[in-house]
């Protein structure tokens, strides 16, 4: 809940900043590890999602793994005291000193998504005198139903292993001795709201599983990916996401083999909720068709609305009283029409200074930030900052 009374800690910050909620984070956090728990599930926090430094921490602090997607993103993992042995690497275009980093630090798993990203890491593994662990990452055709640009699961999509692949990576894995077979790897999209998508998920995971077995690989790991969505809309209400039903119907519909591990990359659903953008209010602009609230954040701050034309709730700090509500257009000051958070907002009467929270964009918010017109690097306040 962003309470109004905490206009007065915003009051004395410069705006645009994020703030990030530590009680809501921690709660979240317990809430994935409680449900997770029920079935031994392991989950892998998708740093992708936010990478800052003290929101690490505090995730690590709760024992998650990490999925990390950069030879970075692996060191900052480790940097933030993630053990090794919960470390997953994924990524499609994995550099050959990314991958050394992963070999030197002898991470849980690569993430592969390709028969020559496996040659490659056999190679720099054998160099190193390693054995690289590795899970496929199949792209199981399973339709994401979200936006086009985070589906990923489609064969038309640049990720994984396509199923007719997988004979020619079977021959090919029997030639590699620096490379194990772990596991299976799975990602069909991101903010899924429909169950019913892993659920299809779990069939085709299902059938591979099979097929491995059938050839004499006993998997070790089913790696499920992440893309639990949240509630946009609602922050309020669904500031926690529903992570019982969504272990549940893993646990329902995956057929796990004994002493096979199931692994989750949670991101969003993790942090989107935690952080909101705070923004004051530059100007109102009155027009005949339009009235126009000017930010100071803009799609530099947030990407999001601008390149998804996604939803972000905005909400009003300061400024309200017992008025009616005027549609506006609440925009950001960068030089580009797309730098729109969202248009047509009933909101009551607002004033420069009144103060604007963005909400839910805890995840891929800060880190999707850029100095485009360079503009100042984001700041950030903590809920327990003194
Ligand atoms: N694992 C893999 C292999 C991924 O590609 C992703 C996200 C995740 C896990 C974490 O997914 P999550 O649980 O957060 O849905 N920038 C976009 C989202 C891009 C997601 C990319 N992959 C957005 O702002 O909506």
């Amino acid at each position: 809940m962003l309470d109004n009374n905490l206009i007065k800690v915003f009051e004395k910050q410069q705006t645009p900043f994020y703030y990030y909620d530590v009680d809501l984070l921690e709660r979240t956090l317990d809430a994935v590890n409680h449900e997770a728990g029920k079935y031994g599930f392991h989950v892998h926090y998708a740093l992708k999602a936010n990478f800052n430094d003290r929101l690490l921490k505090l995730v690590q602090a709760k024992n998650l793994g990490a999925d990390c997607v950069s030879g970075n993103e692996v060191l900052k993992a480790l940097e933030t005291g993630f053990d090794a042995s919960k470390i997953v690497f994924a990524g499609v275009g994995k550099s050959d000193s990314e991958i050394d980093i992963a070999l030197e630090n002898e991470i849980f798993s690569f993430n592969v998504e390709s028969i020559q990203e496996l040659e490659v890491i056999n190679q720099l593994a054998s160099e190193k005198k390693k054995i690289a662990r590795v899970a496929l990452r199949i792209n199981p055709n399973v339709d994401a139903q979200t936006h086009h640009y985070i589906t990923t699961g489609l064969d038309e999509n640049k990720f994984g292993i396509k199923v007719w692949e997988l004979e020619d990576c079977i021959t090919t894995l029997k030639e590699l001795s620096s490379v194990k077979l772990i596991g299976i790897h799975f990602h069909v999209g991101s903010q899924i709201t429909d169950l019913k998508v892993f659920r299809s998920l779990c069939v085709k995971v299902n059938e591979l599983n099979n097929w491995f077995e059938e050839r004499g690989h006993y998997l070790d790991v089913l790696n499920v990916g992440g893309g639990l969505g949240i509630d946009y809309h609602d922050p309020d209400k669904n500031s926690i996401p529903n992570f019982a039903a969504y272990f549940e119907t893993f646990d329902q519909f995956l057929e796990r083999k004994p002493n096979q591990e199931v692994h989750f990359e949670l991101g969003r659903a993790i942090v989107a909720q935690c952080g909101s953008l705070i923004s004051k209010v530059l100007y109102v602009k009155k027009g005949i068709k339009k009235n126009f609230i000017i930010l100071d954040a803009g799609m530099t701050e947030l990407m999001r609305p601008a390149l998804y034309q996604a939803y972000h709730k905005v909400q009003q700090l300061s400024g309200n009283g017992n008025r009616e509500r005027i549609n506006y257009d609440v925009v950001g000051p960068i030089c580009e029409s797309s730098d729109c958070f969202a248009k047509e907002v009933p909101l009551f009467e607002t004033k420069r200074g009144d103060l604007i929270a963005i909400r839910s964009a805890g995840a891929y918010g800060e880190v999707m930030s850029s100095r485009y017109n360079l503009r100042d690097e984001i700041r950030y306040v903590f809920s327990n900052d003194n």
